[in-house]
């Protein structure tokens, strides 16, 4: 596996590796992952984060609510130098690991950490993205607000998405968006990721 997320992810590979190592360390030690997580960072967290990737357009700012530590936002920011990312996460200790982290990787250049609640923080982006923030209608809620005009909600979900898009008819309607669920993946080699992406109905 080793030899091929050094292929999947080339030069940033160093710096994700890096990233893995404080998650497995510190971050099980702040009680952020559990220990049992440790063994899966790169399949369940890593991949699965860096799948939204592709669905980010060029030189984007990004907002990644509810980051607790830091996913998928200090992925995405890994792989895509070129956004602009900001992790915003309520948790006085959460928030503490994020503004740690973002500096012991050096990217404090284009990551931003903002300790807040979305719907008290008052900024619009390209796209926000979210990962077991909430059930779609409140992410809605929250993440809308955030969203600039003709900006992007991707939201990764699990099996759960359809059922939820439906569960959201009424919220979704209301907020004026359209629902698209789409199945990406980070390199061929990878398990797919299932995400919510949602965009003003035209
Ligand atoms: C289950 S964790 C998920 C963390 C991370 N996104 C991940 O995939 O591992 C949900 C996170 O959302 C944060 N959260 C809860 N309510 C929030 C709100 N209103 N605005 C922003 N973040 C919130 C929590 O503090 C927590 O860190």
């Amino acid at each position: 596996m080793s030899s091929q997320l050094r292929e999947i992810y080339g030069v940033e590979f160093p710096l994700i590796n890096r990233y893995v190592d404080i998650l497995a360390s510190t971050g099980v030690e702040w009680g952020l992952i559990g220990p049992r997580e440790a063994e899966r960072l790169w399949d369940r967290h890593i991949l699965n984060s860096t799948a939204l990737s592709g669905l980010i357009a060029t030189n984007s700012t990004v907002a990644d609510v509810g980051s607790g530590a830091g996913l998928p936002g200090i992925p995405l920011a890994l792989v895509r130098p070129d956004l602009r990312v900001t992790l915003i996460e309520p948790l006085l200790r959460r928030s503490t690991f994020l503004t740690e982290t973002v500096e012991a990787l050096g990217i404090g250049d284009r990551v931003k950490v903002i300790r807040s609640r979305a719907e008290d923080h008052h900024q619009s982006y390209d796209a926000v993205v979210a990962r077991a923030l909430a059930p779609l209608d409140r992410l809605i809620g929250w993440c809308n607000p955030l969203r600039a005009d003709g900006g992007v909600i991707l939201a990764l979900k699990g099996k759960s998405a359809s059922a939820e898009v439906e569960a959201a008819r009424g919220q979704l309607q209301a907020a004026g968006l359209g629902a698209e669920v789409l199945s990406v993946q980070a390199h061929p080699v990878a398990e797919p990721a299932t995400v919510i992406r949602l965009s003003a109905s035209t």
